[in-house]
């Protein structure tokens, strides 16, 4: 067998993390680091697990690994992770993993690993790592687009629609990592219990969250990133009465601001920590003055004319 390799993008959300659990749409988009898989000659179908991942997550790896493998028909296939981007931060590293992994599933059983396919495979994985996924990571890592994202009830393997948002002008963040992260299934579970205490309540802050998402789209291709950074802000606040920030993350929000940022919040999960994106006409400057205050951070363009790549 010669030798397989395969790449699975981390994501950011722009817009709509959360409320895209339940049916609200989201924006989001590629990183251009993420999780490489190599597959190798073996004599069962093995996963080799990054010696970075803790014991729960190496566990978790190999429940989705043996779920996405058996749905293939177990190849013979040795796969081997290569992490870019640092796992359980909020930048879909496990996504990008079930991306990766299942693109060398895929070409190991002598399957095309086409987006949809993979797609599908990946959300097998998607399901042991999160419980109840919305689906907007393993589609965004899978299609490698920005995209607009909205769940919808489906046949089976898929999870929602997808629509490419293109720009005419660089959409490109820095992403700066901030406090300690707290696991997705755990933020995700408090809000599910706020929201059923107090369903009326939630509704509309979702409500509030998917007509930002709906307007934001429309800045992103008029190439309006000045528009784009309030709704950013806005979905922020949104974010809070939510209950979803905490002071490391609004710290990292008012810095990324105070160095320029059209717009500024957190993405992903939240918790207590976890990634923080800010708009950036022209990135590089201030990832080189956060990297020399000790913030670990990089820049990523997710969408528009390339004039740039990761800077990690
Ligand atoms: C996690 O990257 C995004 C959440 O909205 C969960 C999900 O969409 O499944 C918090």
């Amino acid at each position: 067998m010669n030798p397989l390799v395969a790449f699975g993008a981390g994501k950011v959300i722009l817009l709509g993390e959360h409320s895209v659990v339940y049916g609200y749409p989201a924006i989001a988009g590629p990183l251009t680091i993420g999780v490489v898989a190599r597959g190798g000659p073996s004599r069962s179908c093995v996963l080799d697990v990054p010696v970075t991942a803790d014991a729960a997550q190496k566990r978790m790896m190999r429940k989705a690994f043996a779920r996405a493998a058996k749905l293939v028909g177990e190849p013979k296939v040795k796969v081997t992770l290569e992490p870019q981007l640092p796992l359980s931060a909020g930048l879909g590293s496990s996504a990008a993993l079930a991306v990766a992994t299942s693109r060398v599933l895929l070409q190991a059983a002598g399957q095309a690993p086409t987006a949809k396919a993979t797609a599908r495979l990946a959300w097998e994985m998607e399901q042991e790592f999160h419980g109840t996924p919305s689906g907007v990571d393993h589609t965004t890592s899978a299609e490698e687009k920005l995209i607009l994202y909205r769940r919808v009830q489906a046949p089976a393997g898929v999870t929602g629609r997808a629509r490419e948002l293109k720009s005419p002008r660089p959409v490109s963040v820095v992403v700066a990592l901030a406090g300690a992260r707290s696991p997705t299934k755990l933020t995700v579970g408090a809000l599910r219990e706020r929201q059923a205490r107090w369903p009326e309540r939630y509704k509309r802050l979702f409500g509030q969250v998917g007509r930002l998402v709906t307007e934001a789209a429309k800045t992103v291709e008029a190439g309006d990133l000045e528009g784009l950074g309030d709704a950013m802000n806005v979905n922020q606040g949104l974010l809070n009465a939510l209950g979803l920030s905490s002071p490391a993350l609004e710290d990292m929000v008012f810095r990324l601001r105070s160095l320029g940022a059209l717009g500024a919040k957190f993405t992903g999960a939240g918790g207590d920590g976890g990634a923080v994106i800010g708009l950036f006409p022209e990135p590089e400057p201030v990832v080189a003055q956060l990297t020399r205050d000790g913030v670990r951070c990089f820049a990523s363009q997710l969408a528009g004319p390339r004039v740039q790549g990761d800077i990690p």
